[in-house]
């Protein structure tokens, strides 16, 4: 009897110190974080029509194919981001943004997204700045984040994976790194 009562006591003061550390995540990553650093790998799935939009069509050079779009088009977009390769693993963000073609074969382009992330208890968002290419590997910049990712900087690097018509799976693999100053910024 006593032993069970002090298990589910600790489990009490388990959850609440887990709760506590979400409440006040901004200050527990900059307390803890500073001067360390972090990759997160997760795999974004886009969906032409369904999960992406091309909301300006280009007025020049390469058509829309699987891999090229006019230059000047606007893709508007919000993929999920999965724990695996395959689309129905678990969810652990999203990417949100757009995606503007800037190269006249159309397979450049200059992407501005937030990236919000919960995942091995970290929450919070990144916000990334920087050009990609649709077939290529690309690193793009960390310029901000939110939350656990307040004041980190770093990269993103974005592989296509696989694409199949209109879907196209990319592996982001997220380097953050969180300043030694962070610890004396302030927080929200
Ligand atoms: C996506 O929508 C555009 C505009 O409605 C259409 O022209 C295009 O064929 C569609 N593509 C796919 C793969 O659904
Ligand atoms: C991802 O999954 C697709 C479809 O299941 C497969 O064709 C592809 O080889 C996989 N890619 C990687 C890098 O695991």
């Amino acid at each position: 009897m006593a032993t069970s009562t002090i298990i589910v006591l600790l489990c009490l003061i388990t959850c609440f110190v887990h709760q506590l550390q979400f409440q006040f995540s901004p200050v527990w990553a900059a307390t803890t974080m500073a001067d360390k650093s972090e990759i997160f790998t997760v795999y974004q799935h886009d969906h032409l029509n369904e999960t992406g939009y091309a909301v300006v069509t280009g007025p020049a050079g390469a058509p829309f194919s699987d891999t090229t779009r006019p230059f000047g088009t606007i893709y508007v977009f919000r993929d999920d981001l999965t724990l695996h390769n395959d689309s129905s693993s678990a969810v652990v963000g999203v990417i949100e943004g757009s995606s503007t073609t800037t190269s006249f074969d159309g397979l450049r382009n200059l992407l501005a997204a937030k990236i919000t992330l919960h995942h091995r208890g970290y929450r919070g968002s990144v916000s990334v700045l920087g050009g990609t290419h649709n077939t290529k590997p690309s690193v793009y910049p960390v310029v901000g984040g939110t939350g656990d990712f307040l004041y980190t900087v770093g990269y993103v690097r974005q592989s296509p994976v696989d694409s199949d018509g209109p879907r196209v799976t990319y592996k982001l693999q997220i380097n953050l790194y969180w300043p030694p100053y962070v610890k004396f910024a302030p927080v929200p």
